[in-house]
């Protein structure tokens, strides 16, 4: 039998000992709570035929999380507003989210007693919306986008009036609160402890919550770090103009206090057909896939690993699985009515040489990060009228 068999039959039959006294003591993955089964998230190579021969990166499968990259921040800011007080036991968590944030907060709400609001628009997937309710989060759905602000501000302002209706409820303010950027620091000692050098992160940006925490520790522990960041072609993060962007998770048409600007190297901008692109041949080739993010991340992760030197070790971030797109992503539907099939992307991105050179919308790199004047004065940033406790 060929080594490959002979290893993918090895994890699938496990022989049968003849009683339970000879199972392993404690197998690795037994947990006494749900909140336990987050993290330690394992590391895939993804290589032919999905980059050239002899490349590859490792994708960081944050989707092998009971929700997604974002049960991690939940756990953590909801645990930190307790400790501080922020959040008095039993009070309400309200937030304002597309999705991975919501069901890690739901998680959170279940294991620390908390119901859950969640603040959502159109856009949110029927799918992610029945687990919610499923996990015992109420949801709200605003009908129509903040003329400036786009959806993004209109969940915000709901979130707002919400917190105004509750007294004691809490919001973790994901974009703001640095408590979501600390909450990756175990993310990045997996990440070290799994790939032992690492010289190329690449990580989407939506709050810049796991960039900036992944990206710190590592750049400690790697001086020499690159840090590519992927953000969406119409999102305001790294200094594009708002536009009407269908992909979810990654990009903004606000500025996340978050976002380590610092810290990246460069930007990609990646647009829905081209996300779209690489999330199904991802599925097809490797089977491990997810939607918008994902697509987008391993675009860019697949052209690192065909453009850098072959030696270098490159990791990509996943921040969750293919589930929630079955309807969107998945759908030949769904992508036929939005135009985005048959756009197999340029084997390399266009080129500008600073964010606000031309508007993208299209696969773009550009080697300037600077921190948009909006964000650095605070003009694209709404707090939440003082309510965000
Ligand atoms: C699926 C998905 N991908 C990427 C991101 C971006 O991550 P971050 O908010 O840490 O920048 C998010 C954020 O919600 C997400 O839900």
């Amino acid at each position: 039998m060929n080594p490959l068999a002979s290893s993918v039959l090895s994890s699938v039959r496990a022989p049968d000992p003849a009683s339970p006294a000879q199972l392993p003591a404690a197998p690795a993955r037994s947990a006494a709570t749900p909140a336990a089964l987050v993290g330690d998230t394992p590391v895939l190579w993804v290589g032919e035929p999905f980059t050239p021969a002899g490349r590859g990166f490792w994708a960081k499968l944050e989707g092998h999380n009971p929700g997604g990259i974002k049960d991690r921040t939940a756990l953590y800011m909801v645990a930190a507003a307790r400790e501080r007080g922020a959040l008095p036991p039993g009070a309400r968590i309200v937030e304002s989210t597309s999705g991975t944030l919501g069901l890690g907060l739901a998680l959170a709400g279940i294991t620390f007693g908390h119901p859950v609001s969640v603040v959502t628009d159109p856009g949110m997937e029927a799918q992610v919306a029945g687990l919610l309710r499923a996990y015992g989060a109420e949801i709200h759905t605003v009908t129509t986008p903040h003329p400036d602000g786009g959806w993004q501000r209109a969940r915000r302002e709901k979130v707002a009036e919400l917190l105004a209706a509750h007294p004691d409820a809490w919001c973790p303010d994901q974009y703001h609160n640095p408590d979501g950027v600390a909450a990756y620091r175990p993310l990045a000692h997996e990440l070290a402890a799994q790939l032992g050098r690492i010289d190329t992160l690449v990580v989407s940006v939506g709050t810049g919550g796991h960039s900036a925490g992944i990206g710190r520790v590592l750049r400690v522990f790697f001086p020499a770090l690159r840090v590519v960041g992927v953000d969406t072609c119409a999102s305001t993060i790294f200094g594009q103009p708002a536009g009407p962007r269908l992909m979810r998770g990654l990009g903004s048409s606000i500025h996340p206090r978050n976002v380590a600007y610092d810290l990246f190297d460069e930007v990609h901008w990646v647009a829905a057909p081209e996300s779209v692109w690489a999330a199904r041949a991802l599925a097809r080739t490797h089977y491990a896939t997810g939607g918008w993010s994902v697509g987008a991340v391993a675009l860019v992760a697949r052209w690192l690993a065909r453009t850098s030197p072959a030696e270098d070790r490159i990791a990509a971030v996943f921040p969750d699985g293919p589930h929630r797109y079955v309807s969107t992503v998945f759908d030949d539907d769904y992508c036929r009515a939005h135009r985005l099939l048959g756009h197999e992307p340029p084997e390399a991105p266009d080129e500008i040489a600073r964010p606000d050179q031309a508007v993208v919308t299209r696969w773009t790199r550009c080697r300037t990060v600077t921190t948009p004047r909006a964000a650095a004065t605070g003009a694209g940033r709404p707090d939440l009228a003082g309510a965000a406790r």
